[in-house]
């Protein structure tokens, strides 16, 4: 594990290398204790460097057994090897020359994740961010890019299966057993984009005849008797490879595009040249163990690591602080894959309540950093909703504010521009500059500038005149570092929604450029006036989400409700219910804090009938706008003083009184979408799945019986009506007969797949109340859980800190203790997992006193304890900062 230099990385100390390494050619002889590298590598002075400049490798733990140049070995004494670095003091005068590096590492003890380890029984490799310099010394940063030659020797009986990036060469037998596979990648790649497999697979193959008929050969690589369940994930590719060359004119470049799925992964997957490495939990999919919502995720995370080809590794990031360059552009275009193959409303409302989810409360507390962050200690830790899920906004506002026809000229550009090297946030805000001859310099504030804006709105209509005057205010609260905000460029989509539920059209607008129904923000106020409406419309704001800001507006309630029934534009028409429904549970949990009797309109229960009843609307959508705020959600809106006992109270309040209220038509409902038996997880019969089980829980508040859900668990004829029974029973009827008998049945069919049980162990940890400790606790021993292996640490343990409210911030701080238990014991293996695990602390401040005091103790505690990794003390210390 590296040790915690305390070192901070500042963009501005940015400097291109000294040292190139236009060349690099690896053998590995691998062994799970002594796998030896050796590295040859042509290193070339950058022009214009001093021929006295030393030569600084990069290194992590790393075993030195032999370095030569050109051929003959150093002396000792004119180098300098530790485990962090390789340093040639005086290399010599020519201009390029090769230098040979032997090391040794051991793949069964990398228990981080992070170089070259071992996963069920196979070899594989993680580099990105900075993984490779675990593999072999090496300028191991994102701007030095190197053709890669890769020669892998194994024993066969061990790894009959050897891949790495790029195309396949010779392979053949060797002495002993042995056997070795070449690869070669003629594509210049950073280290962290290297990639390695070796072991024992079973192989899907297919193909895809790109756009100009090259034929690529497509294998995805499966535990064996596991085949079957890769055949979503094909299809996958395949869709999203013809969807790059039709949208973005995109193609393959390479023979082979090879996926591998491992069941020990410290993210979704990574992205290597034309050798992807997956968790298998976003490979692996069928009826009988998956959810329709993991086969959406394996679509898009397919698609993501896919699309990287040219949004990541044929343009690649200059440094670290670019990062955003290659996900939030990335997590763009798999957003719009996935609205494109589904349905783009649906896809958008889910796209959105991720991101508030997990970007706005980063965004709102002590982690707060900007989309380009300008300095960071661990860059793991960078990995982020900001990154990514805002990152991706700000690539859908400059597509808003340019249109489409410019945006993809723009993408065009910084394709042709750019290909084959390692840029800038720069770099491709200027494309779209130079494309549509705006001036974006405004806007590119939102990769610089942290927090989320806040839009004060008001609004005044003057009858006489035939006018509305709109006011809107932003403002951007501070951050950590950022205590002084500028006034930022917002792009607002709106419409104005007359009582018929049309929009309406004015005459003239003035006080802000207006442009598609789009608004340009760029003052910290403006006053807005519309002209030639005699009656007052219904104002529907930030329509389809167009930028990601958050509204506080005092707007009549009839006019909430009519964009609740009317919005033409679907966000906007769930947004407004949703927002109702907030309104309504904020004002039930202050009630419920004070001990006052907490009342709900009836028409929030009526409009939610009309939507279920709708014949005009997709059911998928239906699910959503049905499905209440979380109690996370309600937590981030009320803001501060949080207790999350009064939250679940009012929530559960809440969906009582819509579901006795609705009860004979949700009952009819839930019966009329009954599975006929076939399957198939297309986006039309998943979102009826969907209303099918939302109508599920409301049936069983409105029945108070757990009759309904426990027939539907045992009918189930697909893990999403399985396991939504189950969630249903184990929430609603915790304790009872039916959950007990249901979750032992699962146990019973899908013990021996660890995947499958993951949503056993996260349906368990998301109970609400104070049992929530000891039952994860319990859960801790059971056979299937193991605190080695990243997807059984999420699924019981992230599951219960982020998704159980109450029972995570039980007021005792018992909580926090078991928190902190784990991410201490965690940490020493693997550094990643138990920083992310950390991250559950970032709203403590919000928090009611008596939590906050206990959260402070317990992460003052982490603080102090003894040799915690680089990872986990940036996150602590950031978090009580
Ligand atoms: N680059 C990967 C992706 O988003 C994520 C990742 C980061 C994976 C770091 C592993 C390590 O596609
Ligand atoms: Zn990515």
């Amino acid at each position: 594990m590296r040790t915690d230099t305390g070192q901070v990385f500042r963009l501005e100390d940015y400097r291109p290398s000294d040292w190139l390494i236009p060349r690099t050619s690896l053998t590995f002889r691998l062994d799970p204790d002594r796998t030896r590298v050796v590295a040859e590598l042509t290193i070339e002075r950058r022009a214009g460097v001093a021929v006295s400049t030393p030569l600084v490798l990069d290194g992590d733990g790393i075993a030195l057994l032999a370095i030569s140049v050109d051929g003959v070995p150093l002396e000792p004494g004119s180098y300098e090897a530790t485990p962090q670095q390789l340093t040639i003091a005086a290399p010599p005068r020519a201009r390029s020359f090769r230098l040979t590096i032997e090391t040794e590492t051991a793949p069964s003890a990398n228990t981080a994740l992070m170089g070259i380890y071992r996963s069920g029984g196979n070899y594989c490799t993680q580099c990105e961010a900075e993984g490779f310099r675990r593999i072999t010394y090496f300028l191991d940063r994102p701007d030095v890019l190197s053709v890669y030659k890769v020669r892998i020797e194994a024993r066969r009986a061990e790894a009959p299966l050897l891949l790495a990036n790029g195309n396949p060469g010779p392979a053949g037998e060797l002495a002993d057993g042995w056997h070795f596979a070449e690869w070669f990648d003629p594509h210049p790649k950073p280290s962290y984009l290297f990639a390695l497999v070796a072991g024992d697979l079973a192989e899907v193959a297919d193909e895809f005849v790109t756009m100009s008929g090259r034929k690529v050969r497509l294998g995805i690589f499966v535990e064996h008797g596991k085949q079957d369940r890769a055949a979503y994930a094909m299809e996958a590719l395949k869709r999203s490879m013809r969807w790059d060359e039709e949208t973005f004119g995109r193609e393959y470049d390479l023979d082979v595009f090879n996926i591998v799925a491992v069941s020990d992964f410290n993210m979704g997957a990574m992205e290597n040249k034309g050798l992807n490495i997956f968790n298998d939990k976003y490979v692996l999919a069928d009826r009988e163990t998956a959810t329709d919502a993991d086969f959406a995720n394996i679509e898009a995370i397919i698609a993501h690591e896919y699309f990287h080809n040219w949004t990541g590794n044929r343009i690649t990031c200059r440094d670290w602080f670019q990062l955003c360059l290659k996900e939030g552009l990335t997590v763009f275009r798999d957003h719009e894959f996935s609205a494109d193959e589904r349905s783009r409303a649906v896809e958008r409302i889910a796209d959105v309540r991720t991101l508030r989810a997990h970007q706005f409360p980063e965004d709102q507390g002590p982690l707060a950093h900007p989309v380009r962050p300008r300095r960071y200690r661990e860059i793991n830790n960078f990995y982020t909703a900001t990154v990514y899920e805002k990152g991706s906004e700000v690539v859908g506002m400059i597509r808003t504010i340019l249109g489409a026809e410019d945006f993809r000229r723009g993408m065009d550009l910084y394709f042709e521009r750019h290909d084959g090297e390692a840029a800038t946030i720069e770099d491709f805000v200027k494309v779209f500059e130079d494309v549509s001859g705006r001036d974006l310099s405004q806007f590119s504030l939102w990769y610089h500038q942290a927090g989320t804006p806040n839009l004060m709105v008001s609004a005044a209509h003057d009858a006489n005149a035939a006018t509305l005057t709109l006011e809107i205010e932003q403002s951007v609260p501070p951050t950590p570092g950022e205590s002084r905000k500028k006034a930022m460029h917002i792009p607002l989509a709106f419409g104005l929604v007359g009582a018929d539920g049309n929009d309406i059209a004015c005459s003239s607008v003035s006080g802000a450029t207006v442009e598609n129904g789009v608004i340009h923000l760029r003052k910290r106020r403006h006053v807005i006036r519309f002209e030639g409406l005699p009656e007052r419309p219904a104002i529907s704001l930030n329509r389809g989400f167009s930028a990601p800001v958050t509204i506080a507006f005092d707007q009549p309630l009839q006019e909430r409700m009519l964009l609740a029934r009317n919005d033409g534009d679907l966000f906007s028409r769930w947004q407004a219910l949703t927002g109702l429904m907030s309104g309504a549970l904020i004002e039930a949990a202050g009630a419920i804090r004070g001990r006052k009797a907490a009342k709900i309109a009836p028409e929030l229960s009526q409009i939610c009938l009309e939507t279920v009843r709708s014949q005009a609307l997709e059911p998928a959508y239906k699910a959503l706008a049905l499905t209440l705020p979380a109690e996370a959600d309600i937590a981030r809106e009320i803001g501060s003083n949080i207790d999350p006992d009064a939250i679940l109270s009012a929530r559960n309040l809440l969906a009582g009184v819509i579901a006795t209220a609705n009860a004979d038509s949700f009952v009819s409902t839930y019966e009329s979408l009954a599975d006929t038996g076939g399957y198939s997880p297309d986006a039309a019969s998943a979102g009826r799945r969907a209303l099918r089980n939302v109508m599920l829980d409301y049936v069983t508040l409105a029945t108070a019986s757990p009759d309904i859900a426990a027939r539907q668990y045992r009918g189930a004829g697909n893990m999403t009506d399985r396991a939504a029974a189950l969630s249903v029973l184990t929430m609603r009827h915790p304790g009872s007969a039916e959950a007990t008998e249901a979750l032992a049945d699962f146990e019973a069919r899908f013990g021996n797949d660890p995947l499958v049980m993951d949503k056993w162990f996260q349906i368990q940890a998301i109970a609400p109340g104070d049992g929530a400790v000891d039952r994860v606790r319990a859960l801790m021993t059971h056979p299937g859980f193991s605190l080695g292996n990243p997807n059984r640490v999420r699924s019981l343990i992230g599951t219960y800190t982020t998704a159980n409210q109450t029972g995570f911030h039980r007021i005792d701080g018992a909580g926090y203790e078991l928190l902190a238990e784990i991410a201490l014991s965690v940490d020493p293996k693997n550094p990643q997992l138990s920083a992310r695990l950390a991250t559950a602390f970032r709203s403590w401040r919000s928090l009611e006193e008596a939590r906050r005091e206990r959260a402070r103790a317990t992460l003052s505690r982490i603080k102090a304890a003894p040799a915690l990794s680089a990872d986990l003390r940036d996150i602590v210390e950031r978090t009580l900062a």
